[in-house]
């Protein structure tokens, strides 16, 4: 029984690595540069393989009899389909930390094919979007046949490099909400409302989030809109970039956006990580008086990413991992994301007419 952890030295791969050897799993650690691997290795005593993406023969050999594949390598709406096809052919669950909405689409196509393969497919192991998934499924769980889903975001603390390329890759990209029950694309920021945090109210604007997509398999829902806290200028600007998408995936101007990007650190650094801190509300309504809010307070989100990545893994190599496209509420269970260490969730506002 293991996992092989692709990706493991990027940083996001190596706070990964390094939670699972605390919690006693010995990972195989993969990805294409050798080197870097190798003082992992060194550093971890864990086994390495080194295989590109591209070679996908090789990739089916380094997968072996691994139980799963947990994918750290983003943006995954570019290395995921090489690492999905091998883990379908070859048996092993895959699990991935996107947050980007054309996996999570294109997985959910792939439930059938995966179901008849035995293997689970499960994108979004981190902290987007195991919190909103399992707080959607919770407040929808209070108001049966609730009819209005929201679900809002706070992270305070830096960005890595990779989420910030990843985040590249999606301009120009426009929203996405839910709507009687289908998806609908709409203009970036396209509404925006007040949510109080618990601590105070902060102002959020809608994101194309994963809960948007994952919430049409973890709940019945059929209305859904997320939203992330940003700081004013920001939204501004969101809001703007509906009259820009021709710049904005202007491909050299995101030439220019990577090479800035690669001169900041990799990522948030370990005083950040226990500085920060996330919040993450959702709220199901239904018409008349059925209502539900509930808040959930826990760890910076890469921290948060490390730990619930690392539960799911523990969890699949003990026997949990239906077949099919999952969710992580579907896959285990709405109170899952409570088994994440350093989250407290409340239910601030009930009124649930059942
Ligand atoms: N869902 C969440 O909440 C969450 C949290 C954290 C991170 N993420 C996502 O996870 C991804 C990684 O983030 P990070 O902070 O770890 O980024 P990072 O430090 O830049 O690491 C990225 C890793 O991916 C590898 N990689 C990229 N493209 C590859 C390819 N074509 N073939 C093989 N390896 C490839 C890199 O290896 P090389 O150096 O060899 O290129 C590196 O090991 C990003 O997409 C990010 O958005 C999501």
């Amino acid at each position: 029984m293991s996992v092989l952890l692709y990706g493991a030295y990027g940083y996001t791969g190596r706070l990964i690595a390094q939670e699972a050897v605390d919690r006693g799993l010995r990972p195989v650690l993969a990805g294409r540069n050798a080197e870097a691997l190798g003082e992992m290795s060194d550093a971890l005593d864990c086994p390495v393989r080194v295989v590109s993406l591209s070679a996908p023969e090789r990739l089916r050999e380094a997968i072996g009899d691994a139980t799963a594949v947990l994918h750290c390598a983003g943006p995954f709406v570019r290395t995921g389909p090489p690492m999905v096809e091998a883990c379908l052919d070859v048996g092993a669950h895959y699990l991935d930390l996107t947050g980007e909405m054309d996996v999570f689409r294109r997985l959910a196509g792939r439930d059938a094919d995966a179901t008849a393969a035995g293997t689970m497919l499960l994108p979004g192991i981190g902290f987007d979007v195991v919190p909103s998934d399992c707080m959607a499924s919770f407040v929808a769980d209070q108001v049966p046949e609730a009819t209005t889903l929201e679900v809002a975001l706070f992270a305070q603390g830096d960005v890595s490099r990779g989420t910030l390329k990843t985040l590249i890759e999606q301009m120009g990209r426009g929203g996405l909400v839910r709507r009687a029950g289908s998806l609908r694309e709409v203009p970036p920021g396209w509404a925006s409302r007040t949510v109080d945090f618990g601590d105070r109210e902060r102002r959020v604007i809608s994101v194309p989030e994963g809960s948007v997509v994952t919430s049409g398999y973890s709940t019945s829902v059929p209305n859904v809109t997320a939203y992330l806290a940003l700081p004013s200028i920001v939204r501004a600007l969101l809001r703007a970039s509906r009259y820009a998408r021709g710049l904005l995936t202007w491909p050299p101007l995101r030439q220019l956006l990577h090479r800035l990007v690669e001169q900041r650190r990799p990522g948030p650094t370990p005083e950040q990580r226990h500085r920060g801190r996330t919040v993450v509300w959702a709220s199901a309504r239904k018409p008349g008086d059925g209502r539900a809010t509930a808040r959930l307070q826990g760890p910076e989100a890469y921290t948060f990413t490390a730990r619930a990545a690392v539960e799911a893994v523990q969890r699949v190599l003990q026997g949990t991992a239906p077949p099919g496209y999952q969710t992580p509420s579907t896959a285990f269970g709405t109170d899952f994301v409570l088994d994440v260490q350093g989250t407290k969730r409340t239910l601030v506002d009930s009124s649930t007419s059942r």
